[in-house]
C-alpha cells in the first residue's frame, strides 16, 4: 500500500531548551530529524515525504539531507505558525491525491514499520487513522477542588502517525480554517465532522522528544536498540 508522509520539523523546540530547533539535536551523532526520516526511507511503502520546516532553517536542512542521500524523494515545504498550519502547508504540498497521507512529528524517531503498515491498512479500510496507546495514569477532571476521575479503560493517548485518505483530511482542515477551530492533533478535525478514526494500538516506545529528560529516555531507548541488532 503505498502512502506519503508528511514530516513535521518547523517547530521551535521551546521546551526542549537546547538553544536551536530540536531537529538538528544530536542522538548518537545523527541528528534527530535523520532518525525519524530514516523511518520513512526504509519503508518500501512510503513513496514520498513532504518535510515541513522553517524557512530560515532551509539551507541547514537542505545540507543535512544532502549528507545522508535518502533514496527516496524529500519535497521541503515551509511552514507555519502553529503546528496545524505546518500540516495544512504540507497537504498543500502533496503530490500524489489519490494515496493515503501520513502526518508524523519530526520528534519521534522510534515508531516502528508493522505499525506504520497497520495504519495503511485501516486508512484503506476506514478513511482515518491513528496510532495510540492505553493511558497507564489515572486521569483526574479538575473544577477547582471538584475532582472527577475519568474510566482509563476507554483513554488513550494519541501519538503520529495519524493517517487518512487526502480528501478528508484535506476537508478536515480547510473546515477547520473556516471555523477558526485549533486542535491539538489532526484526527481531532476530523472528529468535529462527524467522521470515526480507527484506533490503531502503537507502542509506548513512540515516544515524543519535548523536554530535556526525553533525551536521556531517547538515548537509552536507542543503545537498547543497537544492542539488540548486534
Ligand atoms: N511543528 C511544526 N510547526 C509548528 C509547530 C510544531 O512543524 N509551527 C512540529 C515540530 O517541529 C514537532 C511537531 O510539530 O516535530 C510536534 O510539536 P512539538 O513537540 O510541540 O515541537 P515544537 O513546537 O518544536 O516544540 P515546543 O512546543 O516545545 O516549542
Ligand atoms: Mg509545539
Amino acid at each position: 500500500i503505498d502512502y506519503t508522509a508528511i514530516v513535521l520539523a518547523a517547530g521551535q523546540g521551546k521546551r526542549m531548551k537546547a538553544g536551536k530547533n530540536k531537529q538538528f539535536l544530536l542522538l548518537d551523532d545523527k541528528p534527530l530529524i535523520i532518525h525519524t526520516l530514516s523511518v520513512f526511507e526504509k519503508d518500501e511503502w512510503c513513496r514520498e515525504i513532504v518535510l515541513v520546516i522553517n524557512e530560515r532553517e532551509k539551507e541547514s536542512m537542505q545540507s543535512l539531507l544532502d549528507a545522508h542521500s535518502f533514496k527516496t524523494v524529500i519535497r521541503l515545504t515551509a511552514g507555519g505558525k502553529e503546528r496545524q498550519d505546518s500540516v495544512y502547508q504540507g497537504l498543500k504540498s502533496v503530490s500524489n491525491k489519490t494515496i493515503p497521507v501520513f502526518i508524523h512529528d519530526g520528534a519521534r524517531p522510534f515508531v516502528e514499520q508493522s505499525h506504520l503498515h497497520e495504519l495503511a491498512k485501516e486508512t484503506m479500510e476506514h478513511e482515518a487513522a491513528l496510532l495510540a496507546v492505553p493511558v497507564t495514569d489515572t486521569i483526574k477532571q479538575r473544577h477547582g477542588n471538584k475532582l472527577t476521575t475519568l474510566d482509563r479503560t476507554t483513554l488513550w493517548a494519541a501519538q503520529t502517525p495519524q493517517s487518512f485518505s487526502y480528501p478528508l483530511i484535506l476537508e478536515a482542515h480547510e473546515q477547520a480554517e473556516q471555523a477558526g477551530y485549533t486542535g491539538t492533533d489532526d484526527a481531532s478535525l476530523v472528529e468535529r465532522m462527524g467522521r470515526d478514526v480507527k484506533v490503531v494500538q502503537g507502542s509506548y516506545d513512540n515516544m515524543k522528544l519535548t523536554t530535556p529528560e526525553d533525551k536521556a529516555k531517547a538515548l537509552s531507548h536507542l543503545s537498547h536498540k543497537n544492542n539488540k541488532a548486534g
